[in-house]
């Protein structure tokens, strides 16, 4: 039997979710480009076609709006314990914890397809109300005139956001929306296989999506901008950096070998959106970082990958950092959940080995007679 840790290049299921083209930097949610969807497409419309399949005709947008819209408050139980958890938790275990309790008080028989929409609906609930409650602020209650991004932004910041600051919340969810075959959906996919239900699935996809392996780059590489102060430190700071054995955090990706294209388009409203917030100089530190480090480690197949610019653009939005990997979370959900729903329409336990290199045969001894 063949060991493949990290089970690097092992399939677990067909998709005809997401393309990923590492080669040539390309990435497609049902076959369209992300290009496209980062340009035209907003939050509901890209959930639906990553959800279904297709593009959604106005009656199906709309179908789907009112259900993401109307279904955002949250019952009075994780209300109470989001204000009373304490205020250093971590975002994603009070995340966990409040989708845990959805699940319990969800007992009414709609499909996977219904409860993860629902689920969806009330993610940025609960991270909008922990910021708030965190901070001693009032929490904004659910506007359902406002689409998903602009209410996200409003829960969390009491204002509605601007043209700029509504496209980039857009475009960021969308950009995070699927990725193929991940350590956060195969989680999802674990659990799902035993035929749990989706809350336990997405709680797993929570779970593994915390670690700063998969969730927690975009926060290091703010703050190695923040750290270097000045775009004329850039050199210095990356020459010490790799020197000393140390990564460029949000440089290097598994599979892209080449520009990830969701940090291209990142780059391009990051670079609107901290004009807007009068931080662009910690834009023109990060394009420095991105030039610099490209020339040193581009010959390396090393290039920006969509956290470079994502904990820049999220800061931008009025996330804390250690709130970046529950945004994360509020947009990839749907990726999570439609793979679990193409997972089980073919279902097969997930049940893989381990090689055992331990002892066999040891005699038993009683206590008294151990060392
Ligand atoms: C993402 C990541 C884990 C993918 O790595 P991987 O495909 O497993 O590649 P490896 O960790 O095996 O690294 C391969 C080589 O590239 C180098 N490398 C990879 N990422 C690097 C980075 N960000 N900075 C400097 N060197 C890097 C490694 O040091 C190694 O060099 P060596 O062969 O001389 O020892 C890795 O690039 C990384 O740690 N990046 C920084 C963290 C980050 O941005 N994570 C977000 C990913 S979306």
């Amino acid at each position: 039997m063949e060991l493949r840790k990290g089970l690097e290049d092992v399939a677990v299921k067909e998709t005809a979710i997401t393309y990923i083209d590492g080669e040539l930097g390309r990435l497609y949610y049902r076959g369209y480009s992300i290009f496209d969807l980062a340009e035209f497409s907003n939050f509901e419309e890209t959930a639906y076609l990553i959800w279904y399949g297709k593009l959604p005709n106005e009656k199906e947008l709309e179908e789907l709006r009112i259900k993401l819209s109307t279904n955002r408050e949250l019952p009075d139980s994780i209300i109470n314990y989001i204000k009373e958890v304490k205020k250093d938790a971590n975002p994603m275990d009070v995340l966990r914890t409040a989708i845990s309790m959805l699940g319990v008080e969800d007992t009414d028989n709609s499909d996977i397809m219904e409860k993860s929409i629902k689920i969806t609906s009330k993610i940025p609930t609960i991270i909008s109300y922990f910021y708030r409650s965190r901070k001693n602020l009032e929490i904004i209650h659910p506007d359902e005139t406002l689409s998903h991004s602009e209410n996200f932004f409003y829960m969390l910041n009491g204002k509605k956001p601007s043209e700029i600051e509504s496209k980039s919340m857009d475009v960021s969810l969308i950009l995070h929306m699927d990725h193929e075959m991940n350590a956060s959906t195969f989680a999802c996919l674990v659990v799902a296989s035993t035929l749990s239900d989706i809350y336990s699935s997405v709680i797993a996809g929570i779970a593994a999506l915390k670690g700063p392996l998969h969730g927690g780059a975009n926060a290091e590489a703010l703050k190695q901008f923040i750290e270097i102060g000045d775009k004329k430190n850039v050199e210095d700071y990356i020459n010490k950096r790799l020197q000393s054995g140390q990564r460029l955090m949000g440089f290097g990706h598994r599979i892209y070998k080449t520009y990830d294209p969701r940090a291209k388009i990142m780059k391009e409203y990051v670079k609107e959106i901290t004009k807007e917030k009068g931080i662009y100089n910690l834009y023109e530190i990060a394009n420095a970082v991105d030039e610099i480090g490209i020339k040193e480690l581009g010959n390396k197949g090393i290039f920006p990958n969509v956290d470079f610019y994502s904990g820049l653009m999220f800061y931008s939005l009025g996330f804390d950092p250690d709130m970046f990997p529950a945004v994360f979370a509020s947009s990839r959900v749907v990726g999570w959940t439609a793979h679990v729903v193409e997972y089980l329409k073919n279902n097969r336990l997930i049940r893989p080995k381990a090689i055992y290199i331990g002892e066999i045969g040891r005699k038993y001894l009683p206590l008294e007679d151990r060392q």
